[in-house]
């Protein structure tokens, strides 16, 4: 009979709960995911009552006030604080988004903190992303030429080939979109995902790089691009506000034009 609980290991125990202050002014509950490693436990939730006249507005606030002044072992990552290196990105209120750009205004009731879905989790709210980086070098993330720039002067390019870069040079590579999605769920391991996609789909639109034919032809796979069933959720959830599914359907197209045209993309 077909099992439809979690793993074992997997499944939530009960967690501590750490009281506020008697004296807290401005009390708001943290639910926070926690699993260690190190104990051979199981997950749990761990909840906080944070006095929030202490901290910041942001979620990445509340979680630096809590290691901090409340509990030191509480693992996450961040760097920037602004929304661009994309190392904060985790699920928040049911929604992967970023911690540093999140306010806790916006959350209704109490703040529930889980890693990014689907993903093997390293220490709370950290995921292993070995795989998602993995697939993501696989694109070839940089300008290829076939011959090679020699001049003494940068690659030129003009304002309406740079325009066609909009949209796409903004993705800081939280992996809210690809973690949001159910078919990178089921098929992670060969579907590349929306955020490499839209990666990819950044060096296929770059008017310097030569390799498009290339790029099309790695890319013509039933599981690394047409996994995605256009679903929707990576561009729902980005929090760039950027369309990796619009991406994902550009490529589909210019594979489709190629083909018209009469140029074989299957791998000799
Ligand atoms: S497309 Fe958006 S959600 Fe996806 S990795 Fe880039 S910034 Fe993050
Ligand atoms: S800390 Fe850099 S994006 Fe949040």
């Amino acid at each position: 009979m077909a099992d439809f609980r979690l793993p074992k290991n997997s499944r939530l125990r009960p967690g501590k709960l750490h009281k506020a202050s008697e004296d807290a002014k401005d009390v708001r509950r943290f639910h926070i995911y926690r699993y260690n490693p190190d104990d051979k436990e199981n997950p749990q939730i761990d909840t906080f009552e944070v006095d929030q006249t202490q901290c910041g507005p942001m979620v990445l606030d509340a979680l630096i006030y809590i290691k901090n002044h409340i509990d030191p072992t509480l693992t996450f990552r961040r760097s920037c604080r602004e929304g661009i290196c994309g190392s904060c990105s985790m699920n928040i209120d049911g929604t992967n988004t970023l911690a540093c750009t999140k306010s806790t205004g916006d959350v209704k009731g109490d703040v529930k903190i889980f890693p990014l879905p689907h993903m093997p989790v390293i220490k709370d709210l950290v995921p292993d992303l070995s795989v998602a980086y993995a697939q993501y070098t696989s694109i070839k993330p940089w300008i290829q030429e076939e011959v090679e720039h020699t001049g003494d002067r940068e690659r030129l390019q003009s304002p309406e080939d740079r325009k066609k870069l909009d949209g796409l040079w903004e993705c800081i590579l939280c992996f809210s979109c690809s973690t949001s999605c159910p078919s990178y769920w089921w098929n992670g391991d060969r579907y590349l995902g929306p955020a490499t996609l839209l990666q990819a789909h950044r060096f296929i639109q770059d008017s310097r790089d030569q390799k498009t034919d290339e790029r099309l032809q790695e890319l013509e796979d039933p599981f690394k691009l047409y996994r995605c069933h256009t679903i929707m959720n990576c561009t729902k959830t980005c929090p760039k506000g950027l369309n990796p599914a619009a991406s994902i359907g550009d490529i589909k197209q210019k594979i489709a034009e190629q083909k018209i045209k009469g140029i074989s993309l299957k791998k000799g």
